[in-house]
Parts: C-alpha cells; structure tokens; sequence
C-alpha cells in the first residue's frame, strides 16, 4: 500500500487487514492520519480537553452518592440510569466498536439490576470456596449464566488456572483481570443476541464460554505470566522455548505435540484452550480470528521484549496488541461483525491503552516495561492521550456528542481516580502540556480522592471483587510444578550462598558451581520447602537442610554419569562434567560436595537443639553409606554387566529403593528430625519416598525410551544395556507398578497430620513428568 502524503481519514480497516502485513500498513496510516489531524488540530483537542474538566463537576457534583445505601427515590433511581447509560455507551465504544441504541441501552440495564447488589455480597478468602466466590461475581455481571450448562467446567477450569499461576501473578490480583475479561466477552456475547429468547441466549452463552474463558485466561498466562514474570519464573530458556511453540502453534492452527507441551500447568492450560478453540474455530475457516489472534500475541511479545522504546515502533505495537484484543474478543463472543466493526474498533482503542499505561507508568518503570510513558524521548503521550480521543470523537465516530460525552466521563473519573491519589507532579514536569490539559491534571489531582473512589465501572468492581476472592492463596492449593518453579531463583540464591561463596575460585568449586547449575529440576530441594511450608516453618531457619539435599542427589549425579558408571555426555542441559574437567577432578568435587554437606547440617546446630543436629548427621551418614545409596548404584552396574543373570522385577524395584527413594527420603526427612517431628510421622514420610522414588524412576525410565534429549537435558536412550524395568518387563507391567506406588505415596500423605497436598501433588507429577 502506498501512503500517500496527505492523508483523508484513519485506515478503513476491514476483515481482510487483519493479516501481519497489512495490518502494519494500516495501523501506520492511521498513525500518521492521526499525528497529522493532532498538528491540524490544536482547537479540537483543547475543547476536548475542556470537556475532560468539566466532567470532574459533573463527578463532584454526583460523589459517592452514587452507590450509597440512601433509599432509592424516583429522582436517585433517573440519576442512577443515566450514569449507568453512560456507561454501557462507553462500554460500547471501547469494547464493541459500537455506540449502543436505547433499546441495547435499556436490556443492558436489566442485566445491570442485578448486578450490583450481587456484587456487594461477593466474598472470598482465598479457601476451596474462593472460585465459586469469583464464578458468583461473574453471575452478578452476566446473570444469564446462572442458567447456562457448563458452569462446572468453569469451576474447573478456573481452579487449574488459580493453581498453576504464579504466586506474584495472583498476588498482583490476575485473576480478577481474567474474570473481567470473561465477563467482558460473555457481556458482548449477550449484546449479540439482544432480541432472542432467553432460552437461545443461554444457549448463545454456552456456546461461547469456552472462548471467553480462553480469552481471560490467556491474559493472565502470556501477558502477565509468560511475558512479566519470565526471569523470574521460568528462567530465560524455558521462556524462548514457549515462545516459539505459541508462534509456531498460531501460524500453523496445529497444536503443540503432546510431548513437546512445556512440563508446567499453565503450559498445559495454554495447549488445551488452544485446541479447544480450533475444535469451535477452524483455522482455515476462522483466518480473521486467529490472524488478529497471532498478531495481537507477535505485538505484545514484541513489546515484552523491548528493552529502549523508539517512537516509532512503540506505538505501533500498542495499537495492535490492543486493537486485535477487541477484535479476537468479539468474534469470540459469536458477533456478526461488519467492516464498520473493524474501522472503529481498531482504530478506537490507543485511547484506552494510553489511558491504562498512564495509571500504571509507576509500576510500568519499577518493572523496566516500555510503554509510552515510561520510553522517554519525543513522544509527549500526556498530549496524544487528549488528541487521541478528540480523534477518536471527531475522525472515528464523526462527532458524536454521545461518545464524546462517555469517553470524556469515563477519562476523567478514572484518571481523577488515579491523580488525586497520586498527583499530577511528574506527568507535568515530563511532558509538556497546554494549559487545558494541565489546568484538567491539576483540578483532578486536587480533587479528594473520596469523591472519586467509587466511580469506578462496573467491570471494574467485577474485577477487584473477583481478584478479592481469588488473591490469598494459601501454598497448599498451589499446583507443585508452580511451586517449584515460584521458588526456583531463591534456591539458586540458598545454592550460591551456603554452597559455592563468591570469594571460592579454586578448579574444585568451579567444578561444584558448573554441576549445581544448568537446568537441574530441583525437586528435592523445592519437596523439603513444600514440607517446610506444610509444618508452618520459615524457609530459612532450614536453609542448610535445603543446600544439603541438593548437594548429596548433586554429586551423586557427578559419579552417576562417569565413564566408570552409566559415561553419559549430557546433565542438566550441558555437557556433562567430566567432559569439561578433568576426571580425577570431578571425582574430588563430588566428594568434596558430599563433606561440605555434612558440614552445613552441622552447622543446624546454631538454632536447633544438638542432639536432634547429630541424630541428622548419623541419619545423612547411614542413607549415603554402603547400606543404601551407593549400594543403590553398585547393584544398578553389577545387574548390568553383561553376562549377569535377569534381574526379577522386585530386585530392579529394590535397586530403585536404594539408589531413588533415598535422595528423595533425605530431602525430607532432616526437617522433620530437626523439627522434632514424632516417629510415626517420620517413619510415614519414608514410605512415601520410598514409594514416590519408585514412581519417580519407572517414569524416568519410561522417558529414556520415548523423549529425546533436549527435553530431558541428559541422555535419552542412555540405558540401553542397562537394566530397567520397561526394558525388562515392558511398559504395561511398568505402568501398572507406577500406579499402585502413586496410591501407596498417596495413602502416606493422608495419614499425615499435615497439609500434604503438595506432597500428593508431587509424587502425581512424578508419574506423568514429561522431563
Ligand atoms: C536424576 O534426578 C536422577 C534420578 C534419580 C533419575 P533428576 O531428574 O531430579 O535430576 P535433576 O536434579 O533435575 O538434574
Ligand atoms: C541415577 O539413576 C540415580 C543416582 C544418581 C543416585 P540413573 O542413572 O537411572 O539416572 P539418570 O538417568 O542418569 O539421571
Ligand atoms: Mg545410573
Ligand atoms: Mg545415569
């Protein structure tokens, strides 16, 4: 497309621009439409910004009013539909591309009695009843789907999701975003169908809550998880690794093989919405949604992964991963979507991205995101919030009064809301303003932030009430693989702190640094955490039994793999040791890794009792001798010698016992001796390990025959020659002996006078670990 110098009017954006390249094209035209109406139009945006300031009256004269408990007399009730009204229209105007008729107005508001009462009764506290508390709030915003079939597979859905997100994620109150969000289409959904019987509305809701699910949950996977919480999360690797199997999964409309599928619940949600929504959406048949949905995904990694901000491709891509949000939300709320649809709703939305980057430009800086505000050189984005939806009234709608008086309304009491808590100081200190936009910041940033606190909309209340509901989660009810993933970075640092010091720079602790590290799963000591958290201790009164865990399953992996041993090549994603250093050395650095355990369980003796420190240290001691552990490994070699008779099945077993079960039992059981803990539970806690190691290792060996190993980050088909119980006696006895260990582990856990849910979690994901 040529752009040609003088521009007549924003993109007439249609289904068919929704593919990458024209959609780039377009949203260019209209960039630079719009930057040239803004220079042409200095009075437009002045009056507009005016308008913003005359609003904070209408704002202040209403207050709180609005949603007090005074009885409702006719003239309150009037107030009351106007505002709500107002409200529908703008919900029209950003989210549907819309502005709604009387009649949409008014079934919009019959939805709407119900609403808000029911809001106000939402609780939740973050226990087992935490989900249908946030599926209650929804109801208040669409009470259709009291009735609608499917309810349970919500509440399933939305309990995996609040399981599997991250601590930080939930905590920063996501779920309430992804409620919204479903409500957000589920809301559009009903618009679609306005005049249908209540019975084909139900059914129309049906229909689409799965997509509507898939729309608020993908927020909270990709843009809040993914994308935010990376580093920290999942490590920089496992991130590159999703990101391309969502790439490739958008462009292509084929699902990521199963085995390929990244071992985390979110990985696993993400995969199954995926194809949940090609069985409802054909990709040859859907182009348009999943081309705005791969568009909309490309922007906003783009923009995740940005770390300086140019002016010029900044804006772009906060049209786009915006604008294709509406779109993919519309067409999976079902709607007949004309050309119209995608010219104003696409070229609508900047103005409520710039509104939200504004809000959230402090947290935005705290977190390094580039946005508009926090990019810094020529872009003056307090200017081209005001210009941008003087544009959207005049060049979008053609000057309607009605949505130039929502948008007005609903910019101001949300920014007011923001401003008069936080102050206007720095935007007008950063970017230039004129005087009606300054004299609009300051009269909102001076109003008492009573008056506007509880203006908010009611997507808005739908949200802090879900997010109330769902932001307390206690560790128990979180999924292991995100409790160990949420702890990853901090038993990096309890590693680094108590087991390779800065100031170490010899050739051993080098060797001892390089084995600790790479892409270990840490799972021993991430189960001595999930106790920890289990009996209510602080993590870091037992940091030394953490380090010590790690450090014995550590160093047996270093002689494991030896040319003497299994002679693998590859350990946690990397080569392994002895073929980096030299032998003899590796040799000692395992050694030495062992002592130095030995040492650090000693030292518990600072804050525990000593007779219970040295009941630890025999206990280490008999667990890595020649009864167990190493015996363990000894047998696994000597039954694999050529020429040594089969092994039967309760022998393979028992080698699993001592060479598995134990470095799992030692990551568990020290806590529990320097607790203090009774016998009877100590001695519950060795049968599950015992149990759960044998499930660990069947599944290990099921994965030596069937993943490769850039998966797994060690040799796949390593133990040809070796016995194993798949080789031996095939993947069905194997399978039918992995479960009955998973119920045996699992019994254990419940005779525990503890929260055992992780533990059970764990040894359920011992069976199906896909690395
Ligand atoms: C490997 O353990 C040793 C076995 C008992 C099979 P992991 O698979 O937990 O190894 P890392 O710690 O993640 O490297
Ligand atoms: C390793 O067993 C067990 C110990 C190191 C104690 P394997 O030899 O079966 O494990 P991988 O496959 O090398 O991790
Ligand atoms: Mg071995
Ligand atoms: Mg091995």
């Amino acid at each position: 497309m040529r752009v040609s110098p003088r521009l007549h009017g924003p993109y007439p954006f249609g289904r068919r621009d929704l593919e990458a390249e024209r959609l780039d094209a377009g949203v260019r035209h209209t960039l630079a439409h719009f930057r040239q109406w803004r220079d042409e139009n200095p009075r437009a945006i002045a009056a507009h910004a005016e308008q913003y300031t005359a609003q904070l009256d209408v704002i202040a004269a209403e207050g709180p009013a609005a949603f007090d408990r005074r009885p409702w007399t006719p003239r309150r009730r009037r107030e009351r539909r106007r505002r709500l009204a107002r409200e529908v229209v703008h919900f029209g105007v950003l989210n549907m591309g819309e502005v709604p008729d009387d009649a949409m107005v008014d079934a919009m508001l019959d939805g709407a009695a119900h609403t808000l009462p029911l809001l106000g009764r939402v609780r939740g506290d973050g226990t087992a009843a935490a989900v249908p508390a946030a599926i209650a709030a929804l109801r208040g915003s669409v009470p259709l789907l009291g009735e609608v079939p499917g309810a349970d597979w919500l509440t399933e859905r939305l309990t995996a999701l609040y399981a599997g997100l991250p601590d930080a994620v939930v905590r920063a109150g996501s779920m309430g975003k992804v409620v919204r969000a479903m409500a957000g289409v589920l809301v559009i959904g009903a618009y679609g169908v306005p005049h249908a019987t209540e019975a084909a509305r139900r059914d129309h809701l049906a229909g689409i809550l799965p997509g509507a699910y898939a729309f608020g949950a993908a927020y909270a996977i990709v843009d809040d998880t993914l994308h935010d919480l990376a580093a920290t999360h999942l490590g920089r690797d496992a991130r590159e690794r999703h990101h391309r199997l969502i790439a490739a999964a958008l462009a292509t409309g084929e699902p990521t093989a199963e085995a390929d599928v990244p071992d985390h619940p979110l990985a696993e949600e993400l995969h199954l919405l995926h194809r949940l929504l090609l069985a409802d959406h054909p990709f040859d048949r859907r182009r348009h949604l999943w081309h705005a949905a791969e568009a909309m995904y490309q922007a906003q990694h783009r923009d995740a992964s940005r770390t300086a901000g140019a002016a010029d491709d900044l804006y772009p891509d906060v049209f786009v991963k915006a604008g294709m949000s509406r779109v993919v939300a519309n067409v999976l709320a079902g709607r007949r979507l004309g050309d119209a649809f995608y010219e104003r709703c696409v070229n609508t939305i900047l103005v409520s991205q710039l509104r939200d980057d504004l809000i959230d430009r402090r947290e935005d800086r705290r977190a390094g995101r580039i946005t508009p505000f926090t990019a810094g050189g020529d872009l003056n984005p307090v200017h081209d919030l005001f210009a941008y939806n003087a544009y959207v009234a005049e060049e979008v709608y053609g000057g309607d009064p009605v949505v130039a008086d929502a948008l007005t309304y609903y910019g101001a009491a949300r920014l007011a809301a923001h401003l008069s808590v936080h102050g206007a100081g720095d935007l007008l200190r950063d970017h230039p303003a004129t005087g009606e936009i300054t004299r609009f910041l300051r009269a909102a940033a001076g109003l008492p932030p009573r008056t506007v606190r509880r203006l908010g909309t009611v997507d808005q209340v739908l949200r802090d009430r879900a997010a109330g509901a769902l932001t307390h989660r206690p560790a128990a009810a979180v999924d292991c693989r995100t409790f160990v993933a949420d702890r990853l970075s901090y038993i990096d640092d309890v590693l680094r702190r108590l087991c390779t010091p800065d100031e170490a720079t010899g050739d051993l602790e080098e060797i001892v640094r390089y084995a600790l590290g790479g892409t270990g799963k840490r799972l021993r000591p991430a189960m001595c955490l999930m106790l920890a958290d289990s009996l209510g201790i602080d993590p870091v009164a037992v940091e030394p039994v953490v380090a010590a865990g790690e450090l014995f399953h550590t160093a047996s992996l270093l002689f494991d793999d030896l040319p003497a041993h299994d002679d693998a090549t590859v350990r946690r994603g990397r080569p392994a040791a002895h073929l980096v250093f030299d032998e003899s050395a590796v040799q000692l650095a395992g050694l030495s890794m062992i002592s130095s355990a030995f040492g650090l369980l000693a030292g518990l003796s600072d804050r525990f009792p000593a007779e219970r420190v040295t009941e630890v240290v025999g206990y280490a001691g008999g667990v890595l001798g020649p009864q167990r552990l190493c015996r363990g490994q000894h047998l696994d070699l000597r039954m694999s010698r050529p020429g040594a008779p089969a092994a039967t099945r309760e022998e393979i077993l028992h080698m699993y016992d001592l060479k598995t079960s134990t470095a799992i039992e030692a990551a568990l059981v020290p806590l529990m001796m320097v607790l203090g803990r009774p016998r009877t539970e100590i001695g519950l806690l060795e049968r599950y390990a015992h149990h759960a190691g044998i499930v660990f290792q069947i599944r290990d060996d099921v994965l030596d025959a069937t993943s490769s190993t850039e998966v797994l980050g060690k040799n796949s088909g390593n133990d040809t020659g070796k016995v194993n119980l798949v080789r031996s006696y095939g993947p069905a006895a194997a399978e039918e002996l992995m479960r009955s260990n998973l119920a045996a582990a699992v019994e254990c856990c419940r005779g525990l006078p503890f929260d055992t849910r992780l533990l059970e979690c764990t040894v359920r994901h011992f069976a199906l670990r896909r690395r």
